[in-house]
């Protein structure tokens, strides 16, 4: 018997349930085994159209991923080993193939850092606990329960997460850091982006930086670095010169779950933040404190529950409003997170500008929430969706994008942040080559709002998207911003109660914005979650935020790029959280599973950002992601691990 719409029959359908159930715990099932990673160069397909890559058209087939120019990952050779890797020959994207010979290829260059010097017990040049974790140094006391995995074949994993099938051992061999040297697209050298003077704190707080900031520029990443001094085994400075030290500890006090203990009483080393921020105990209390207090439907009723929930919910919008820059909390939309606000904007907006051969364009960065609504969009009125190239680093290619750009292009759907790489995008710009033509601009915040000031009005973006649990709120609400004169002539997306003005049967008039789109109950705790979240943010500073990270990403950068055999994934000049990268010889599995014997949780596999990992020539990733919380020791403990567990290997 055929199971309805789904081709598949009654037997087939045991069989496979048979097969997930049986197998234990940590091994794939019999069906959907997890694609290998490429094991050499991949054979690119057929010549991509000049102008992008059209998808999705009703006529139109999906051209398969693995048809995308993509670039081999930067690659630590053995220590010492400072060979210039041939370019591979299939490095020039046939998607620009007028860029064959770009400035940015000329920048290939081996940037292996020498062998850490070592000198009596000691290992020079090598942070305290960085070196007590390295082979024959005593644990630190911090970090005593931190030793390091000492098998050559970890052991089997209980953990559903450790089941892919990637092979580190099969990423091709590859060119060392691309150093392309874009302009400062973002303004990120402006005081008020990173080096700044900090806001006024408003009231004290445990989380706030012990010490006044000086108002000193922030120094460049490291990769401008590591290709210029390849002979110095330099010390990885923990703060930025003339800084003052962020009270680490402070903040960490405000974070219940950082001092739970995992794996066997291991401290919990929270290094998943691109996947979900902690919640501090201020937003758990509040949380709480509405369902003691004020649990109502709102906007209802007279009674004063509804009253108190109402002005609940009504005020985190305000603070939302606030915290992105918006002019009117009318622009401020709750839905439950980055992907459902992309839908929204789709369904809505996009059914009603995009018609057949309107362009969509959208980066090679995008995580597939920013990718699918848009082809099935695509597809239902037969526009055709264009991808914006990355350069070797992972940044967006303007000067392609431009080329892109026409009257036909409705709509430029972009990421601020990348998700697997890290990169922070130069949105100002794309917004406003897009305007040029006539397009509106959707700007994917999930992971920039944790990272850096948001001011969606100076952006001049038109939509602007973000989930609460990527800013150490609660999951299941999230935000799309909307400049007003859109709203007002979108059409809902959704029917139902709260968004009308009036229904009889022959019609419904419906509310203006944001009721409009907030059909039914919504997640009103959450909302009020959201803003407690904001409150705290804004406590810290989010200056003070990004200037921790950003000592933090410097720091563990170059930490993990020591680590022979270990390849960097996403080294554009802006970067923000994230430290993606594969390590020959292993799984990301099997890395992932180390770390997490150590208490450390990273993301291992594709991020749900497919497409940019098959640009470099993978389908897996390990991704270190940071927050404000973590701190040098857990970065020192991380590179520990991986520069153990890669000796392993090697040695047997
Ligand atoms: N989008 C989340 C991530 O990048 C889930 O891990």
């Amino acid at each position: 018997m055929s199971v309805s719409g789904s081709g598949l029959d009654a037997s087939a359908l045991q069989a496979m349930a048979n097969a997930m159930f049986s197998a234990p715990p940590g091994a794939e099932p019999a069906f959907g085994q997890a694609p290998a990673a490429p094991s050499g160069p991949i054979n690119l397909g057929s010549p991509l159209p000049p102008g992008g890559i059209p998808v999705a058209g009703q006529n139109n087939p999906l051209p398969v991923a693995t048809s995308l120019p993509m670039t081999p990952p930067v690659r630590a050779t053995q220590p010492g080993a400072a060979e210039l890797a041939a370019p591979p020959s299939f490095i020039t994207p046939r998607v620009v193939p007028t860029q064959a010979q770009t400035p940015d290829l000329h920048g290939l260059q081996s940037t292996v850092l020498p062998a850490l010097p070592k000198g009596g017990n000691g290992f020079a040049g090598v942070p305290e606990g960085f070196a007590a974790l390295l082979p024959g140094a005593a644990p630190t006391p911090n970090l005593s329960d931190a030793a390091v995995p000492s098998s050559a074949q970890p052991p089997s994993s209980p953990y559903y997460f450790l089941g892919d099938a990637s092979s580190a051992s099969g990423v091709p061999e590859s060119p060392q850091l691309n150093l392309a040297s874009l302009s400062d697209p973002f303004g990120l050298s402006a005081p008020t982006r990173i080096g700044g003077e900090p806001p006024r704190s408003s009231g004290s707080t445990s989380g706030a930086p012990s010490s006044p900031q000086s108002n000193v520029s922030a120094p460049s990443f490291y990769f401008a670095d590591l290709g210029a001094s390849p002979g110095a085994a330099k010390p990885l400075p923990k703060v930025s010169p003339g800084r003052g030290a962020f009270d680490v500890q402070a903040v960490r006090r405000d974070f219940p779950i950082l001092s739970t203990r995992v794996s066997g009483g291991k401290p919990l080393v929270w290094l998943d933040n691109a996947a979900t921020t902690q919640k501090p105990q201020s937003v758990i209390d509040r949380i709480s404190y509405f369902y003691a207090n004020e649990n109502s439907n709102i906007h209802r009723a007279a009674h004063e529950l509804a009253a108190r929930a109402t002005d609940a919910y009504e005020a985190a919008r305000k603070k939302v409003t606030n915290f992105i820059g918006a002019s009117s909390p009318e622009e401020i939309i709750f839905v439950r997170g980055t992907t459902e606000g992309i839908n929204l904007v789709a369904q809505s907006w996009g059914k009603q500008n995009i018609g057949e051969g309107d362009e969509i364009v959208v980066s090679h960065l995008e995580h597939h929430a920013n990718i699918v609504p848009w082809q099935m969009l695509a597809a239902e009125k037969g526009a055709v969706l264009r991808v914006i190239p990355v350069d070797n680093t992972g940044q967006v290619r303007l000067d392609e994008y431009q080329k892109l750009l026409s009257s036909r292009t409705k709509i430029v759907a972009v990421t601020q942040v990348s998700n697997a790489l890290g990169t922070v995008v130069p949105v100002k710009e794309i917004i406003d080559l897009g305007h040029r033509y006539g397009a509106k601009v959707l700007i994917d915040g999930a992971q920039s709002v944790s990272h850096m000031r948001v001011d969606v009005q100076a952006l001049d973006a038109d939509f602007f998207v973000f989930s609460g649990h990527k800013l150490f709120g609660p999951t299941g609400i999230g935000v799309v911003y909307g400049k007003r004169d859109l709203l007002e002539h979108m059409p809902p997306h959704q029917g139902g109660g709260n968004m009308i003005e009036d229904v009889t049967f022959d019609k419904t008039v419906y509310q203006g914005p944001p009721a409009r789109f907030e059909a039914g109950t919504g997640n009103i705790a959450d909302a009020v979650g959201l803003g407690a979240a904001i409150d705290y943010v804004e406590r810290i500073g989010i200056e003070n935020i990004a200037r921790q990270e950003h000592d933090l990403l410097e720091y563990g950068t170059e930490a993990l790029c020591r680590i022979p055999g270990l390849c960097m994934i996403g080294t554009a000049k802006h970067k923000t959280s994230v430290m993606s990268f594969v390590l020959e010889g292993f799984t990301t599995a099997e890395v992932g599973q180390a770390l997490s014997e150590e208490g450390i949780a990273v993301r291992t596999g594709h991020h749900c950002a497919q497409p940019i990992l098959r640009r470099f020539g993978l389908e897996f990733t390990v991704r270190p992601s940071l927050a404000f919380y973590n701190t040098f020791e857990e970065i020192d403990l991380l590179a520990a691990t991986v520069r153990r567990l890669s000796q392993t290997r090697r040695r047997g």
